[in-house]
C-alpha cells in the first residue's frame, strides 16, 4: 500500500470545456452522431450487447452524455454509477436515459497513480465501463508505466473499455462500417489502414486492457478518423489479465 493511498480519495472537478469532452463533444454529437457516429455507435452496441459481467452494479467512466451507450445494456444493472466531470453531459444523460437512475460519483480515478486503486476500492461490487476515456490522454495515462498499474489495480474486477488506439486526418483504406481484423502490433494496424507518409497518431495504449476484443473505426469529423479498440477483463478465469501469462 503506497502513502498516497492513505490520502482522501481524488476529486473530479467540473468542467465544461476539455480536450475529451465538453461542449466541443456536445456540438460534435448533435451534427455527426446520427450521420457519421453510426456505423461505430452500432458496434460499440453490439461489444456491449455481448459483454455479461455477473454484477448488479455498474461503474462508468467518462460517459458524456451516453452518445454510445444503449438503454437496454444499461436497464440490465440495478444500479448505475457514472464518474464525469461535464455537469452538462450528466444532465442529458439523465434526462435520455429516464427512467432508468443514475447516481454521479465524484471520484477522479484518472487524475494520479493511486486513482485506479481507488476506484476498486470504493466500488468493490462492482464492474466498470471506460467508455471512450483512455485514450484521452488524461494526466495518469501521460506517465509511462500507468496501463500495468491500472491493469494490476482492477485485476479483480471484471471491467471493459474502449478507447482510441491511433487517429488521423486523412480518410483510411478502408470505410468506417468495415469490421477491422485483429491486429498483432499497432505498426501494423496503421500500415493496414493508412498509405505512409501520412501521419498517424499512436494514442499509446494498444492492448491496454491485456487482450484485444475487437477493433472498429470511427468517423469523428468530416476529417477526422479514429481506430478504437476493445477489451474486457475477466477476473475469474484470468482472461484478459497478462498476469496470468
Ligand atoms: C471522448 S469523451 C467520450 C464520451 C462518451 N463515452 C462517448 O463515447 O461518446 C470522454 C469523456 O470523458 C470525460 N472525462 C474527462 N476526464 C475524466 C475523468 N478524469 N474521469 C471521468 N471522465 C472524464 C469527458 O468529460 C468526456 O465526457
Amino acid at each position: 500500500m503506497s502513502i498516497a493511498y492513505e490520502r482522501h480519495p481524488p476529486q473530479l472537478r467540473m468542467h465544461l470545456l476539455d480536450p475529451s469532452g465538453g461542449l466541443g463533444y456536445h456540438w460534435r454529437a448533435l451534427r455527426y452522431r446520427h450521420h457519421f457516429w453510426a456505423p461505430f455507435i452500432s458496434t460499440v452496441a453490439g461489444w456491449l450487447h455481448a459483454w455479461q459481467p455477473p454484477t448488479k452494479h455498474l461503474v462508468i467512466v467518462g460517459p458524456s452524455a451516453g452518445y454510445a451507450l444503449p438503454t437496454p445494456f444499461l436497464a440490465r444493472f440495478g444500479q448505475i454509477t457514472v464518474l464525469e466531470p461535464d455537469p452538462l453531459a450528466r444532465l442529458i444523460l439523465r434526462r435520455r436515459l429516464r427512467p432508468l437512475r443514475l447516481e454521479a460519483g465524484t471520484l477522479d480515478c484518472l487524475s494520479d497513480r493511486d486513482g485506479p486503486r481507488w476506484l476498486a476500492r470504493q466500488y468493490p461490487d462492482a464492474s466498470l465501463l471506460f467508455a471512450n476515456i483512455l485514450g484521452q490522454a488524461p494526466p495518469l495515462t501521460a506517465r509511462p508505466d500507468w496501463a500495468a498499474h491500472l491493469r494490476d489495480a482492477l485485476r479483480g474486477h471484471h471491467w471493459a473499455s474502449w478507447h482510441d488506439v491511433l487517429s488521423a486526418s486523412t480518410a483510411p483504406r478502408v470505410d468506417a462500417a468495415t469490421p477491422l481484423l485483429p491486429a498483432p502490433d499497432i505498426a501494423t494496424l496503421a500500415g493496414r489502414l493508412w498509405h505512409w507518409p501520412t501521419e498517424v497518431c499512436d494514442h499509446d495504449n494498444f492492448g491496454l486492457v491485456g487482450r484485444q476484443d475487437a477493433l472498429a473505426l470511427w468517423q469523428l469529423a468530416p476529417h477526422q478518423w479514429q481506430v478504437v479498440e476493445w477489451g474486457i477483463h475477466h477476473p475469474a478465469t484470468g482472461l484478459g489479465d497478462p498476469a496470468a501469462g
